[in-house]
Order: structure tokens, then sequence, then C-alpha cells
């Protein structure tokens, strides 16, 4: 990098805009031709890759979907041909794959239309920031970021291609290079943490560290303590500072789990640190810069929490901008044989067996079944199918015997529900069910809450719910 270039007071990116759709393109050119930056567009990648030598490109914005070489295709030449330059991807929503592609080949950054002019002003202070630091610090990064992604899995790790998840993956691409706080609500066991890891992943610091906090497991004296830290003689055993999560996670992602849970005067205290980037360690008397994003998950309506004032009306709409609702299972069957598929693969491998199988009519009984657990009721019976079965190929049987019963089926207890009110019901069926894998397992919460496919905490709150 030139030092001309290190001391503009503001930095100006060289752009080639390379689009068919010459007004969206003239547009954009326009728009960052007023912003400052030196701006050159092509309509198609041959003239794109013609011009590049006469131009000095440090970013090229780049439609996925040309005609002839397609963006993808350029992409590789550009990879090649010019190295150095940041590539930002534009893609549509029903494009979004074939944008994970693009980053798997050197792709920068995507964006997703329409183009919000603030988000790709962000996404060039970003790259320009990121080369006045160091252009082979970045490509180290880039090429780092991309091993992250391969090993603990981007967007792919969210199986299916429903109508209603494929939206999700596409929110997920779209929100996770932001900075923004996202707010992923659903049922229990729908992906609300994968949906997290997923959003931080692909975000611009997949490298720094990702540290998820349940806040209905954890005691709230210990929860300030978890996640603000404290300082040296705060309290009684305190003997040293403490860093909590948001100073340790640095740039990385706080997920705070079930944050419907957290007590109201913790609830300020975030409140702060998102709002203000503060926080206060316990016992200090100076605050902290919180340079961390925060992903918050629940599975309660925030929204009815606040009316019953469980929950400050501030923070509630402070992390609701963004949120990402997980669809529940039921609402999108059609994803269940690639879940099925790539479950019992995930767990043939952890288990050290063969990959196996399930027999079509079982897999016809899968897609039907209700799902109250969502996934995690799903992986649960196809993990206790593989440790308890030996054929090569799963049956019903295998599947829905589990300790000698039905597993998901209707309970074994008379129907006693008189009402027709649908949700009530279904609450006295839960209410049932509940009871019964309670008294079955002995009343070990943990054993119940994985025949269940809820996890522990969610448990404990249906058991609340219910009085049993
Ligand atoms: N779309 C998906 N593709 C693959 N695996 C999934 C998907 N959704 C969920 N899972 C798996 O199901 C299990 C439950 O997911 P996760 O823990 O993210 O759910 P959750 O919504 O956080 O549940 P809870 O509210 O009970 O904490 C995990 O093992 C996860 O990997
Ligand atoms: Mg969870």
């Amino acid at each position: 990098m030139s030092d001309a270039l290190r001391d503009r007071p503001r930095p100006v990116v060289n752009v080639r805009i390379v689009d068919d759709e010459q007004v969206l393109a003239d547009t954009l050119a326009e728009f960052l031709t007023a912003e400052g930056h030196e701006v050159r567009v092509a309509y198609d990648a041959a003239s794109a890759l013609r011009k590049l030598a006469e131009f000095e490109t440090e970013v090229v914005l780049c439609d996925i979907q040309l005609p002839g070489t397609s963006g993808l295709e350029l992409l590789r030449k550009l990879r090649k041909q010019a190295p150095e330059a940041a590539v930002i991807m534009i893609t549509a929503y029903a494009t979004v794959d074939s944008a994970v592609e693009a980053f798997r080949h050197g792709a920068t950054d995507y964006l997703i239309k329409p183009v919000l002019f603030d988000d790709l002003t962000a996404r060039l202070s970003r790259i320009s920031a990121g080369r006045a630091l160091s252009i082979e610090n970045q490509s180290l990064r880039r090429k780092l970021t991309r091993q992250m992604q391969s090993a603990s899995g981007g967007i792919e790790t969210i199986v299916g291609n429903s109508a209603a998840i494929s939206a999700v993956k596409a929110w997920i691409v779209r929100v996770a290079p932001t900075r923004s706080n996202v707010l992923v609500t659903g049922e229990s066991g729908t992906g609300k943490e994968l949906a997290a890891r997923a959003i931080h992943d692909l975000g611009s610091n997949p490298e720094a560290p990702f540290l998820p906090i349940n806040c209905a497991a954890i005691p709230p004296d210990l929860l300030e303590n978890q996640l603000f830290g404290h300082v040296r003689g705060a309290f009684t055993g305190a003997d040293r500072d403490r860093a909590g999560l948001f100073v340790a996670a640095g740039e990385g992602t706080v997920f705070l789990d079930e944050i419907g849970e957290m007590p109201l005067t913790l609830q300020a205290k975030l409140l702060r640190a998102i709002e203000n980037r503060e926080i206060l360690p316990v016992g200090a008397s100076l605050p902290e810069k919180n340079r961390s994003r925060l992903v918050a998950a629940t599975n309660k309506n925030l929204a009815d929490e606040v009316t019953q004032g469980k929950f400050r009306p501030d923070l509630y709409y402070r992390l609701e901008v963004v949120t990402i609702p997980m669809p529940p299972l039921r609402e999108r069957r059609e994803d269940i044989p690639a879940l099925v598929e790539a479950l019992l693969a995930r767990h043939a491998h952890r288990l050290g067996q063969v990959p196996r199988t399930v027999a079509p009519e079982a897999l016809e009984r899968l897609i039907a079944a209700p799902w109250p657990g969502n996934v995690r009721e799903l992986d649960n019976l196809l993990e206790r199918a593989l440790i308890l079965a030996d054929g090569p190929v799963l049956t019903s049987s295998d599947l829905f015997r589990s300790f000698g019963r039905n597993a998901i089926a209707s309970s074994d207890e008379p129907e006693t529900t008189t009402t027709d009110d649908l949700r009530e019901a279904i609450r006295a069926f839960e209410k049932r069910h509940l009871k019964r894998i309670l008294a079955e397992s002995g009343d070990d919460r943990r054993a119940a809450a994985s025949r269940l496919g809820l996890g522990l905490s969610s448990l404990y709150a249906r058991i609340k719910e219910h009085g049993l």
C-alpha cells in the first residue's frame, strides 16, 4: 500500500462494478462516486477483465449472475489476475448457496439485493481498514477464515432446502457480515444455537471466540459475574480481576441463550453493554469497552414477557431489530429426509459406525410425526436407533421403539381431554406425555430431557408451567 493512500484522511477505494443490470450498476457508481471513491463500471465479465490493467482496482463489486462468463468464473479469474483485489459478490436471495460457494472461491464478502447503500459503505470501510493494516495480513486472515469455515461450517451446517429454512439462511447470510445484534427465536430444538454459530462463522471475525452462555442455567449473581467480570476484592474470594464474557469475546460473539430468563436487573446492564458499548465489571468504578457482537436466543414470546413486566421493553426493542425466527420442524417436513441423512451420517461418524439408512416406510413415519421437540427430538431418536439397532437399514420398529415404548406417538394413558380448543388439548397432551416420560426415567431429568428431545432448561420450564 502506498504512503499516499495510507495518509489520506478518508480512505478512497478504487472500485470496479461489474453488473449487467445497467441501471443498478450506474446507480451504485453514482453513489460511490458521490462518497468520494474512484469508480469504473463494466457491464460484463469480459470487459471487466480487459480493463483491469487500466485501473488500479482494490475492490470489485460483482453480480453473481452475469451473461456469458458468470460472476463465479469472473471471480476465479480475478483471484488469479488481481489477487490483491477484494471481491464483493452481489447476489439475489434465491442464490444464497452460490454466494456461499463464492466465499469458498475467495470472495471477500457478499451483498444481497437490493443493495443497501449503508451496508455497502460499511463493507468498503471495513475492507479499506483491513488494507490499511496490511494486505498480506488480510489475505492470511481470509485464508484462515476460509479454513475455519470449512472446519466449523458456515451456512451449510443448517440442513434443509424448504422455503422456510432457505429464508432463514438468506437472512443469516445477509445479517452475519454486519455487526448488528441478532435475536434468534423459535421453539426448543429448532436450531437456534446452530443459527447463532452460523452468524458468527459467516461474520467479520470468525477467528475470534464464539462464547455461549445459558441465562436459564446460571444463578443471577454468577451470571452477572460471568458476563461482566469482576475486579479484585469485589466480593469474598475475588482475589484477582476476572474478565467477563463480553471482554473475553473481543471482537467475537457472545451468545446469550434463553435471554427471556435473564433477571431484570441484569437486563439493564445488558442494555448498557449494547447501547453504550460499555460494561461495568462487578465492583469496578470505571467501565470497560465492549467490542463484541451479541446474538441472543429465546423460545419465549418476548413481547408477552414485556407485557407481563418480566422483560424490559427498551432492551426488547433494541434486540428485536434483527430477529431470525427458526421455523418448527412440522412446518417444513420436506426437510426431514435431508435432515435424517445428515444426522445419521453425523452420529455414525461419531459412533465409529458405517453409515446406515432408513427404510422407506420408516422415513414416511418420520415425515408424518408431530415433532414437538423439533430437530433435536429427531436427532435424539436417530442417535438412539443407531445405538440400539443392528441392521444396516433402520426400520420403523428400530426408530419408534424406545425402552419398549413408542417414543413419539401419543401417550398410553387414556385420552381424557374434553376441550375442543386445539391449544388446550395440546397442553393437556404435553402434560400427560411429560409425566409419563419423567416417571419412566425414574425422575432423572437429564435422561427425560434427552428422551423428550428438549434442552434441560426447557424441560424445567415445562415442569414448572404444568406444576408437575
Ligand atoms: N437445520 C438443521 N440442520 C442440522 N442440524 C440441525 C438443524 N437444526 C437443528 N439441528 C441440530 O439439532 C440440535 C438442536 O439444535 P439447537 O441446539 O441449535 O436448537 P435450539 O433451538 O438451540 O434448542 P433449545 O431451545 O432446546 O436450546 C443440534 O444438535 C443441532 O445441531
Ligand atoms: Mg439452544
